[in-house]
């Protein structure tokens, strides 16, 4: 049997803490300001805010628009997406005009409209690596070579990324982002931060490695007996080198062992001011086909080098994925690759094209801690063709509808979640039937484009594939069901399957502080061919007999 764990506290505090959480309603207490924590069992793993499991429901504006000026623009697009959290940047050259002289005025100013606003806040420390550049550090640090120190290549010319090996590089962002930990510890006792990421894609574009001197003197080093358990690695000797351990994958591994520890570093000081949960986003490789080292971005928590990451860098609670491929099966794979018994899976950042929207429910199935597209603000800017081609109401409708539907049941389906009793699919183009095991006696089969009434020809899927279907399990034969442009259905399975399933009851209805409330009973047409789901909100409570 696995054992049920939480980590980072002492396990007489973890065991009055999960009794707790057991016995606590799915509701959030409004009087819980307990620090926001992330708590594990049976390889699952949930994110408590206020006390209770948390979804987020996430939003991130552009890299520019997290300035007071800018806010304007972004709270519109917040609303009408329905986010219930929202993921800025705290920039370093901001944060740190001046050597040791910190300027708090935006992030208070980020708080201060989060709270306003009504939604959690996701902070991101724009520092040493941004998309694997320099580009954030501070001004007096880009006029001294000696203190922004770039990466080397053989030959010796400077990469447009910062060297993990300066230590006086990482002294001093350590001294920032202590500096930021501990006024948010300060100044937000209502924990309106909920997260904090550290860096953003921190690794290198155009370099696999590093060939500073310091580096080089590192790489011809033992390699940490914990990374080589970490890689399942048994060098023939206990000085074996990074090369004659890794062979041919030797300066990939060096350089994400070095990344790591470095944002490891930045991470652990920052917590040890002010443990809330923390992680680190990825630029992915493709998960399928990755290609060699160096056409992908070198040193983050890419898929193949997680178990480095993670034992390098131990005060990062999650490594993140940000998807920007809309391949089914591609992002599919991302997801069960992010999804591990020792990492809970968050989708930090995604494309906000609408063929995306309907990801976040393949991410639900998948545990996700949380969603968040990227670029959600009016300030007229689009990462098309990573993204929308624009931004307005009319390419949020399918990531809002996700929200408004979510919304009103987030606390429960988390709760759910962390229980093992969410289920979730999304439309996989050519593939108009899914199907999903709920319990020993209950399939649950999913189709797409097929007409409300009668059965219509074998299941065409819809035009596009925007068809998603989410079913929980709330009792014996009881469950939440709730889609868009999809029909759910279940089927008896395993020993029920020789008898017929009826639909004893089947409500729809809404979640109002944490409770249902049914408004009607489907029946007659709405329910004799299955339960079909429009683009309309519905969440409907079903409760299923054989005969
Ligand atoms: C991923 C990065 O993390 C974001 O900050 C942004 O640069 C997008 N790529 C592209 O718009």
């Amino acid at each position: 049997m696995r054992k049920t764990t939480i980590r980072s506290l002492p396990r007489f505090a973890c065991l009055i803490g999960l009794v707790g959480l057991l016995a606590a309603p799915a509701t959030a207490r409004a009087t819980d300001h307990s620090l926001p924590r992330l708590v594990h069992k049976d390889g699952r793993h949930a994110l408590l805010v206020d006390g209770a499991p948390y979804l987020i429901l996430g939003a991130q504006v552009n890299n520019s628009s997290a300035w007071p000026g800018v806010l304007p623009q972004v709270w519109p697009a917040i609303k009408a997406i329905h986010a219930n959290t929202v993921e800025m940047p705290v920039y370093w050259e901001q944060f740190e005009p001046k050597p040791g002289a910190f300027d708090y005025s935006v992030v208070d100013a980020l708080v201060a409209h989060s709270r306003k606003n009504d939604v959690r806040l996701v902070l991101l420390w724009f520092a040493t690596w941004k998309n694997g550049s320099p580009h954030y550090m501070p001004l007096w640090m880009k006029e001294d070579p000696k203190k922004l120190a770039r990466m080397l290549r053989t030959d010796g010319r400077p990469v447009d990324s910062a060297s993990p090996f300066s230590s006086e590089m990482l002294e001093a962002d350590k001294r920032a982002f202590v500096a930021l930990m501990r006024h948010l510890k300060k100044t937000d006792p209502q924990h309106t931060v909920i997260m904090v990421q550290v860096e953003n894609e921190a690794g290198t574009w155009g370099a696999i490695r590093d060939y500073s001197p310091a580096a080089l003197k590192a790489f011809e080093r033992p390699v940490p007996p914990s990374v080589l358990a970490a890689m399942n690695k048994k060098p023939s000797s206990p000085s074996a080198g990074w090369k004659e351990a890794f062979g041919k994958d030797a300066d990939e591994y060096f350089h994400a062992w070095a990344v790591a520890r470095y944002v490891g570093e930045v991470a652990a000081a920052g917590k040890a001011e002010y443990p809330l949960p923390l992680y680190a986003n990825a630029a992915l490789r493709d998960p399928i086909s990755p290609g060699p080292a160096g056409t992908y971005e070198s040193g983050g928590p890419t898929d193949n080098v997680l178990p480095i990451w993670k034992t390098a860098a131990p005060a990062l609670d999650i490594l993140a994925p940000d998807i920007y491929m809309d391949d089914y099966a591609k992002v599919q794979k991302v997801l069960d690759l992010y999804d591990r018994p020792d990492n809970p899976l968050l989708v930090p950042e995604i494309a906000n094209a609408p063929a995306y929207a309907r990801f976040f429910f393949l991410a639900l199935g998948h545990q996700s801690l949380g969603f968040a597209p990227f670029g959600i603000d009016y300030t007229g800017f689009v990462n098309f063709p990573l993204g929308a081609t624009r931004l307005n109401e009319e390419t949020l409708a399918p990531f809002a509808m996700n929200y408004a539907l979510v919304g009103p049941m987030m606390r429960q389906l988390a709760q759910l979640s962390f229980d093992g009793k969410l289920k979730a699919v999304a439309e996989k183009k050519g593939t108009p039937a899914q199907s999903l095991e709920l319990g020993s006696s209950w399939k649950v089969n999913v189709i797409y484009g097929v007409p409300q009434f009668g059965f219509g020809d074998k299941p065409p899927g819809n035009p596009e594939p925007v068809g998603r279907a989410l079913v929980a399990e709330l009792g014996d034969n009881q469950f939440l069901v709730a889609g868009f442009h999809c029909r759910v259905d279940f089927q008896t399975s395993g020993p029920a399957s020789a008898k017929q399933r009826e639909y004893l009851r089947v409500e729809e209805g809404t979640y109002e502080s944490g409770k249902f409330k049914p408004l009607r009973i489907w029946n007659g047409d709405q329910t004799d061919w299955g339960l079909n789901f429009t683009s309309a909100a519905q969440i409907l409570r079903v409760t299923v007999g054989t005969y």
